[in-house]
Protein backbone atom coordinates (compact mmCIF):
# COMPACT_ATOMS: atom_id res chain seq x y z
CA UNK A 1 0.00 0.00 0.00
CA UNK A 2 1.02 3.90 -0.69
CA UNK A 3 0.33 6.25 1.98
CA UNK A 4 0.68 10.00 1.64
CA UNK A 5 3.86 11.55 3.32
CA UNK A 6 1.98 13.63 5.20
CA UNK A 7 1.40 11.82 8.02
CA UNK A 8 5.20 11.10 8.30
CA UNK A 9 6.41 14.49 8.25
CA UNK A 10 4.83 15.38 11.60
CA UNK A 11 6.48 13.61 14.92
CA UNK A 12 4.21 10.83 17.00
CA UNK A 13 1.38 12.59 18.75
CA UNK A 14 2.88 12.75 21.80
CA UNK A 15 -0.18 11.78 24.00
CA UNK A 16 -0.73 8.57 21.73
CA UNK A 17 3.13 7.65 22.49
CA UNK A 18 2.39 8.14 26.09
CA UNK A 19 -0.95 6.42 26.24
CA UNK A 20 1.01 3.11 24.72
CA UNK A 21 3.45 3.17 27.36
CA UNK A 22 0.91 3.38 30.19
CA UNK A 23 -1.16 1.07 28.53
CA UNK A 24 2.06 -1.49 28.50
CA UNK A 25 2.83 -1.19 32.13
CA UNK A 26 -1.05 -1.42 32.94
CA UNK A 27 -0.89 -4.79 31.56
CA UNK A 28 2.12 -5.64 33.51
CA UNK A 29 -0.24 -5.07 36.39
CA UNK A 30 1.75 -1.76 37.30
CA UNK A 31 -0.32 0.88 39.06
CA UNK A 32 0.49 4.12 36.49
CA UNK A 33 -0.45 7.20 37.70
CA UNK A 34 -0.47 9.35 34.55
CA UNK A 35 0.01 13.11 35.06
CA UNK A 36 0.95 13.31 31.03
CA UNK A 37 -2.35 14.21 29.51
CA UNK A 38 -5.04 17.66 30.55
CA UNK A 39 -7.74 15.97 30.75
CA UNK A 40 -9.64 16.88 33.77
CA UNK A 41 -10.93 14.08 36.21
CA UNK A 42 -13.71 15.40 37.61
CA UNK A 43 -17.79 15.50 35.56
CA UNK A 44 -18.98 18.01 33.30
CA UNK A 45 -21.71 19.94 35.39
CA UNK A 46 -25.19 18.41 36.42
CA UNK A 47 -26.99 20.80 34.35
CA UNK A 48 -24.98 20.92 30.99
CA UNK A 49 -25.16 16.47 30.90
CA UNK A 50 -29.53 16.78 32.06
CA UNK A 51 -29.78 19.37 28.70
CA UNK A 52 -27.60 16.77 26.70
CA UNK A 53 -30.03 13.83 27.66
CA UNK A 54 -33.24 15.83 27.40
CA UNK A 55 -31.99 17.09 23.82
CA UNK A 56 -30.90 13.67 22.72
CA UNK A 57 -34.40 12.49 23.14
CA UNK A 58 -36.24 15.17 21.17
CA UNK A 59 -35.59 13.55 17.66
CA UNK A 60 -35.15 16.85 15.87
CA UNK A 61 -31.74 16.99 16.98
CA UNK A 62 -30.97 13.84 15.25
CA UNK A 63 -30.91 15.38 11.62
CA UNK A 64 -27.89 16.99 10.23
CA UNK A 65 -26.83 20.24 11.81
CA UNK A 66 -25.60 23.37 9.83
CA UNK A 67 -21.84 24.13 10.09
CA UNK A 68 -23.07 27.44 11.22
CA UNK A 69 -24.71 26.32 13.96
CA UNK A 70 -27.76 27.03 15.58
CA UNK A 71 -29.03 31.23 16.19
CA UNK A 72 -29.13 29.82 20.13
CA UNK A 73 -25.35 28.52 20.25
CA UNK A 74 -24.30 31.58 18.29
CA UNK A 75 -26.23 34.01 20.36
CA UNK A 76 -25.34 32.23 23.97
CA UNK A 77 -21.15 32.32 22.69
CA UNK A 78 -21.37 35.97 22.12
CA UNK A 79 -23.51 36.68 25.31
CA UNK A 80 -20.84 34.58 27.12
CA UNK A 81 -18.03 36.58 24.90
CA UNK A 82 -19.93 39.63 26.42
CA UNK A 83 -20.74 39.44 29.73
CA UNK A 84 -17.08 37.95 30.36
CA UNK A 85 -14.52 39.61 28.27
CA UNK A 86 -16.54 42.95 27.06
CA UNK A 87 -16.56 41.70 23.53
CA UNK A 88 -19.31 42.72 21.00
CA UNK A 89 -19.86 39.49 18.21
CA UNK A 90 -22.15 39.38 15.75
CA UNK A 91 -23.74 36.51 16.55
CA UNK A 92 -25.15 36.35 12.24
CA UNK A 93 -20.94 36.36 11.38
CA UNK A 94 -18.46 36.51 13.86
CA UNK A 95 -18.90 33.13 15.69
CA UNK A 96 -19.04 29.94 14.84
CA UNK A 97 -19.28 26.34 16.50
CA UNK A 98 -16.02 24.01 16.64
CA UNK A 99 -15.76 20.58 17.55
CA UNK A 100 -12.85 21.15 19.76
CA UNK A 101 -10.06 23.48 19.74
CA UNK A 102 -8.31 20.79 18.31
CA UNK A 103 -10.33 20.82 15.17
CA UNK A 104 -10.46 24.45 14.74
CA UNK A 105 -6.54 24.47 15.15
CA UNK A 106 -5.97 21.98 12.09
CA UNK A 107 -8.99 23.20 10.26
CA UNK A 108 -8.03 26.81 10.44
CA UNK A 109 -4.83 25.72 9.03
CA UNK A 110 -5.91 24.12 5.75
CA UNK A 111 -8.47 27.50 5.48
CA UNK A 112 -5.62 30.15 6.33
CA UNK A 113 -2.20 28.20 4.68
CA UNK A 114 -1.18 27.53 1.03
CA UNK A 115 1.81 25.12 0.44
CA UNK A 116 5.07 27.06 1.22
CA UNK A 117 3.33 29.74 2.84
CA UNK A 118 4.76 30.22 6.38
CA UNK A 119 2.98 29.51 9.92
CA UNK A 120 4.73 31.37 12.91
CA UNK A 121 4.23 29.16 16.13
CA UNK A 122 5.34 29.20 19.58
CA UNK A 123 7.82 26.74 20.77
CA UNK A 124 7.18 25.10 23.45
CA UNK A 125 3.54 24.82 21.51
CA UNK A 126 0.84 22.39 21.76
CA UNK A 127 1.36 20.34 19.34
CA UNK A 128 -0.93 20.58 16.69
CA UNK A 129 0.35 24.55 16.16
CA UNK A 130 3.05 22.59 14.27
CA UNK A 131 1.01 19.02 12.60
CA UNK A 132 -1.57 21.34 11.42
CA UNK A 133 0.18 23.61 9.40
CA UNK A 134 2.47 20.63 7.96
CA UNK A 135 -0.74 18.89 6.78
CA UNK A 136 -1.63 21.99 4.94
CA UNK A 137 2.04 21.70 3.26
CA UNK A 138 3.21 25.13 4.95
CA UNK A 139 6.68 25.92 6.76
CA UNK A 140 6.44 26.14 10.75
CA UNK A 141 9.01 28.87 11.76
CA UNK A 142 9.19 28.18 15.67
CA UNK A 143 9.32 31.01 17.45
CA UNK A 144 11.31 30.25 20.79
CA UNK A 145 9.32 31.06 24.41
CA UNK A 146 12.55 31.74 26.89
CA UNK A 147 11.58 32.11 30.68
CA UNK A 148 13.61 35.46 30.49
CA UNK A 149 10.85 36.99 28.68
CA UNK A 150 7.90 35.48 30.62
CA UNK A 151 7.45 32.60 28.01
CA UNK A 152 6.44 35.14 25.12
CA UNK A 153 7.47 35.68 21.56
CA UNK A 154 9.74 38.40 20.73
CA UNK A 155 7.94 39.11 17.30
CA UNK A 156 10.86 41.41 16.75
CA UNK A 157 13.63 38.84 16.56
CA UNK A 158 11.12 37.16 13.75
CA UNK A 159 13.68 36.92 10.34
CA UNK A 160 12.53 39.58 7.74
CA UNK A 161 11.75 37.14 4.95
CA UNK A 162 10.32 34.72 7.53
CA UNK A 163 7.84 36.88 8.73
CA UNK A 164 6.79 38.33 4.90
CA UNK A 165 6.11 34.73 3.99
CA UNK A 166 4.49 33.95 7.05
CA UNK A 167 0.42 34.00 6.80
CA UNK A 168 -0.87 32.82 10.04
CA UNK A 169 0.58 34.14 14.36
CA UNK A 170 -0.15 31.50 16.45
CA UNK A 171 -0.40 32.55 20.02
CA UNK A 172 -2.09 31.14 23.29
CA UNK A 173 -2.30 32.42 26.69
CA UNK A 174 -2.83 31.29 29.19
CA UNK A 175 -0.39 29.07 27.89
CA UNK A 176 -0.10 25.19 27.56
CA UNK A 177 2.51 23.86 28.52
CA UNK A 178 4.33 26.66 30.19
CA UNK A 179 1.28 27.96 32.44
CA UNK A 180 2.61 31.31 31.33
CA UNK A 181 0.15 34.48 30.95
CA UNK A 182 0.00 37.34 28.64
CA UNK A 183 1.82 40.30 29.78
CA UNK A 184 -0.34 43.88 28.90
CA UNK A 185 0.85 45.23 26.09
CA UNK A 186 1.64 41.78 24.25
CA UNK A 187 -1.08 41.55 22.06
CA UNK A 188 -1.67 44.89 20.79
CA UNK A 189 1.96 44.13 19.99
CA UNK A 190 0.68 41.14 17.92
CA UNK A 191 -1.84 42.94 15.90
CA UNK A 192 0.80 45.27 15.49
CA UNK A 193 2.78 42.69 13.53
CA UNK A 194 -0.51 41.60 12.14
CA UNK A 195 -0.96 44.58 10.51
CA UNK A 196 3.02 44.80 9.60
CA UNK A 197 3.10 41.66 7.56
CA UNK A 198 -0.23 40.34 6.98
CA UNK A 199 -0.29 37.98 9.55
CA UNK A 200 -3.70 36.30 10.92
CA UNK A 201 -3.41 36.14 14.34
CA UNK A 202 -4.82 32.80 15.75
CA UNK A 203 -5.32 32.96 19.78
CA UNK A 204 -5.64 29.39 21.09
CA UNK A 205 -7.60 30.92 24.48
CA UNK A 206 -8.36 26.98 25.50
CA UNK A 207 -7.40 28.04 29.68
CA UNK A 208 -9.02 31.33 29.45
CA UNK A 209 -11.28 30.12 32.37
CA UNK A 210 -8.71 27.78 34.64
CA UNK A 211 -7.11 31.07 36.48
CA UNK A 212 -5.74 31.66 40.11
CA UNK A 213 -5.11 34.26 42.84
CA UNK A 214 -7.95 36.73 41.68
CA UNK A 215 -5.92 36.29 38.39
CA UNK A 216 -8.21 37.24 34.96
CA UNK A 217 -7.29 36.04 31.96
CA UNK A 218 -8.11 38.71 28.76
CA UNK A 219 -9.54 37.44 25.57
CA UNK A 220 -7.40 38.39 22.32
CA UNK A 221 -10.51 40.00 21.03
CA UNK A 222 -10.46 42.22 23.38
CA UNK A 223 -7.45 44.43 22.02
CA UNK A 224 -7.86 47.45 19.73
CA UNK A 225 -7.98 46.42 15.68
CA UNK A 226 -7.62 42.57 17.15
CA UNK A 227 -10.83 41.42 15.05
CA UNK A 228 -9.66 43.31 11.72
CA UNK A 229 -5.92 40.45 11.88
CA UNK A 230 -7.57 37.79 14.14
CA UNK A 231 -9.62 35.35 15.45
CA UNK A 232 -9.77 33.44 18.78
CA UNK A 233 -10.96 29.50 19.60
CA UNK A 234 -12.31 28.81 22.46
CA UNK A 235 -12.80 25.45 24.43
CA UNK A 236 -15.22 23.98 26.61
CA UNK A 237 -13.32 21.05 27.41
CA UNK A 238 -11.12 22.49 30.16
CA UNK A 239 -13.03 25.08 31.86
CA UNK A 240 -16.60 22.85 31.66
CA UNK A 241 -14.96 19.25 31.60
CA UNK A 242 -16.37 18.54 28.45
CA UNK A 243 -13.26 17.09 26.64
CA UNK A 244 -15.37 14.11 25.24
CA UNK A 245 -17.77 16.47 24.16
CA UNK A 246 -15.56 17.84 21.64
CA UNK A 247 -17.08 21.39 21.81
CA UNK A 248 -15.58 24.95 21.27
CA UNK A 249 -15.87 27.82 19.04
CA UNK A 250 -14.41 30.18 16.76
CA UNK A 251 -15.03 33.73 16.90
CA UNK A 252 -13.36 37.10 15.53
CA UNK A 253 -12.83 38.21 12.05
CA UNK A 254 -15.74 37.55 9.79
CA UNK A 255 -14.02 36.68 6.76
CA UNK A 256 -11.63 34.43 8.38
CA UNK A 257 -14.85 32.87 9.85
CA UNK A 258 -16.74 32.58 7.31
CA UNK A 259 -13.40 30.66 5.18
CA UNK A 260 -13.71 28.70 8.13
CA UNK A 261 -17.17 27.49 8.05
CA UNK A 262 -16.87 26.67 4.14
CA UNK A 263 -14.09 24.46 4.69
CA UNK A 264 -15.95 22.60 7.72
CA UNK A 265 -19.10 22.03 5.14
CA UNK A 266 -16.59 20.09 2.84
CA UNK A 267 -15.31 18.31 6.03
CA UNK A 268 -17.45 17.75 8.38
CA UNK A 269 -21.29 18.67 9.16
CA UNK A 270 -21.16 20.62 11.91
CA UNK A 271 -21.87 19.88 15.73
CA UNK A 272 -24.74 17.34 17.01
CA UNK A 273 -27.75 19.62 18.08
CA UNK A 274 -28.00 18.31 21.72
CA UNK A 275 -24.36 19.21 22.12
CA UNK A 276 -25.26 22.64 20.72
CA UNK A 277 -27.95 23.01 23.38
CA UNK A 278 -25.79 21.45 26.10
CA UNK A 279 -23.02 23.80 25.16
CA UNK A 280 -25.54 27.02 25.27
CA UNK A 281 -26.62 25.72 29.49
CA UNK A 282 -22.95 25.60 30.16
CA UNK A 283 -21.79 29.31 28.48
CA UNK A 284 -25.46 30.83 30.36
CA UNK A 285 -26.48 28.41 33.48
CA UNK A 286 -23.50 27.23 34.07
CA UNK A 287 -20.90 29.89 33.08
CA UNK A 288 -19.55 30.06 37.06
CA UNK A 289 -18.65 26.70 36.76
CA UNK A 290 -15.09 26.80 36.01
CA UNK A 291 -14.34 29.12 38.88
CA UNK A 292 -15.26 26.45 41.10
CA UNK A 293 -12.76 23.86 38.84
CA UNK A 294 -9.93 26.77 39.18
CA UNK A 295 -10.16 26.25 42.89
CA UNK A 296 -9.53 22.63 42.52
CA UNK A 297 -6.58 23.22 40.56
CA UNK A 298 -5.36 25.72 42.98
CA UNK A 299 -5.62 23.40 46.02
CA UNK A 300 -3.80 20.87 43.69
CA UNK A 301 -1.33 23.48 42.48
CA UNK A 302 -0.45 24.73 45.94
CA UNK A 303 0.31 21.09 47.10
CA UNK A 304 2.29 20.04 43.90
CA UNK A 305 4.33 23.82 44.32
CA UNK A 306 5.44 22.74 47.83
CA UNK A 307 5.93 19.28 47.90
CA UNK A 308 8.08 19.87 44.36
CA UNK A 309 10.11 22.75 46.26
CA UNK A 310 10.55 20.48 49.28
CA UNK A 311 12.88 17.92 46.87
CA UNK A 312 14.70 20.75 45.01
CA UNK A 313 12.74 21.37 42.16
CA UNK A 314 12.92 25.01 41.02
CA UNK A 315 8.73 25.53 40.22
CA UNK A 316 7.08 28.35 39.45
CA UNK A 317 3.13 28.57 40.57
CA UNK A 318 1.09 29.04 37.38
CA UNK A 319 -1.13 31.80 37.94
CA UNK A 320 -3.50 29.88 35.15
CA UNK A 321 -4.06 26.32 33.32
CA UNK A 322 -3.84 23.16 35.15
CA UNK A 323 -0.14 22.45 34.07
CA UNK A 324 3.36 23.04 35.82
CA UNK A 325 6.35 23.73 33.71
CA UNK A 326 9.20 22.60 35.72
CA UNK A 327 13.00 22.40 34.71
CA UNK A 328 14.39 19.04 34.98
CA UNK A 329 17.19 18.77 38.18
CA UNK A 330 20.92 18.82 37.01
CA UNK A 331 22.39 16.07 35.54
CA UNK A 332 19.24 15.03 33.99
CA UNK A 333 17.89 15.77 29.96
CA UNK A 334 14.33 16.05 29.46
CA UNK A 335 14.46 12.47 28.31
CA UNK A 336 16.35 10.82 30.82
CA UNK A 337 13.87 12.45 33.27
CA UNK A 338 11.23 11.24 32.18
CA UNK A 339 12.48 7.34 31.33
CA UNK A 340 13.42 7.42 35.43
CA UNK A 341 9.73 8.72 36.85
CA UNK A 342 8.16 5.98 34.47
CA UNK A 343 10.67 3.10 35.19
CA UNK A 344 10.94 4.03 38.66
CA UNK A 345 8.00 5.83 39.89
CA UNK A 346 5.44 4.51 37.33
CA UNK A 347 4.41 8.42 37.00
CA UNK A 348 3.74 9.65 33.61
CA UNK A 349 4.86 13.44 32.77
CA UNK A 350 5.54 14.62 29.50
CA UNK A 351 8.70 15.30 28.29
CA UNK A 352 9.02 19.29 27.23
CA UNK A 353 10.67 18.54 23.77
CA UNK A 354 6.95 17.06 22.77
CA UNK A 355 6.44 20.55 22.50
CA UNK A 356 9.26 21.53 20.56
CA UNK A 357 12.80 21.99 20.45
CA UNK A 358 12.78 24.86 22.96
CA UNK A 359 11.19 22.47 25.51
CA UNK A 360 14.26 20.72 26.11
CA UNK A 361 15.37 20.95 29.95
CA UNK A 362 11.88 20.84 30.95
CA UNK A 363 9.10 18.35 31.74
CA UNK A 364 4.82 19.05 32.12
CA UNK A 365 2.50 18.03 34.69
CA UNK A 366 -1.47 18.07 34.44
CA UNK A 367 -2.74 18.53 37.62
CA UNK A 368 -5.95 16.43 36.02
CA UNK A 369 -6.09 13.92 38.48
CA UNK A 370 -7.34 13.42 42.21
CA UNK A 371 -5.65 15.32 45.01
CA UNK A 372 -5.01 11.70 46.92
CA UNK A 373 -3.11 10.50 43.18
CA UNK A 374 -1.21 13.59 42.67
CA UNK A 375 0.26 13.38 46.23
CA UNK A 376 1.25 10.06 45.83
CA UNK A 377 2.84 10.97 42.22
CA UNK A 378 4.58 13.72 43.33
CA UNK A 379 5.76 11.48 46.66
CA UNK A 380 6.83 8.53 44.00
CA UNK A 381 8.68 11.09 42.32
CA UNK A 382 11.06 12.19 44.90
CA UNK A 383 11.46 8.34 45.61
CA UNK A 384 12.39 8.09 42.51
CA UNK A 385 14.92 10.88 42.29
CA UNK A 386 16.45 10.09 45.40
CA UNK A 387 16.94 6.49 44.20
CA UNK A 388 18.60 8.10 40.99
CA UNK A 389 21.07 10.32 43.26
CA UNK A 390 22.40 7.44 45.31
CA UNK A 391 22.92 5.20 42.21
CA UNK A 392 24.64 8.19 40.48
C1 LIG B 1 -3.49 24.93 23.86
C2 LIG B 1 -4.57 23.97 23.58
N1 LIG B 1 -5.43 24.23 22.61
C3 LIG B 1 -6.43 23.40 22.32
C4 LIG B 1 -6.59 22.22 23.00
C5 LIG B 1 -7.66 21.27 22.56
O1 LIG B 1 -8.78 21.35 23.25
P1 LIG B 1 -10.11 20.70 22.71
O2 LIG B 1 -10.43 19.61 23.66
O3 LIG B 1 -11.08 21.83 22.72
O4 LIG B 1 -9.88 20.19 21.33
C6 LIG B 1 -5.72 21.89 24.03
C7 LIG B 1 -5.86 20.62 24.74
O5 LIG B 1 -5.06 20.20 25.52
C8 LIG B 1 -4.68 22.79 24.31
O6 LIG B 1 -3.79 22.52 25.28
Amino acid sequence: MKFARRLDQVPPYLFAELERKIAEKQRAGIDVISLGIGDPDLPTPEPVVAALAEAASDPSTHRYPSNQGSKEFREAAAGFYRRRFGVELDPATEVIPALGGKEAVGHVCLALLDPGDVCLSPDPGYPPYTSGPLFAEAEVEYLPLEEENGFLPDLDAVPGERAAGANVLFLNYPNNPTGAVVEPGFFERAVEFAREHHVVVVHDNAYSEITFDGYRAPSFLETRGAKEVGIEIFSLSKGWNMTGWRSGLVAGNAEVVERYRQLKTNLDSGMFEAVQRATVVALTVAESFPGEMSEVYRRRRDLVAEAFAAIGLEVEPPKATPYFWVRVPEGYTSESFVELVLERAAVVVSPGPAYGPSGEGFFRISLTVPDDRLEEAVGRIESSLRAGIIEA
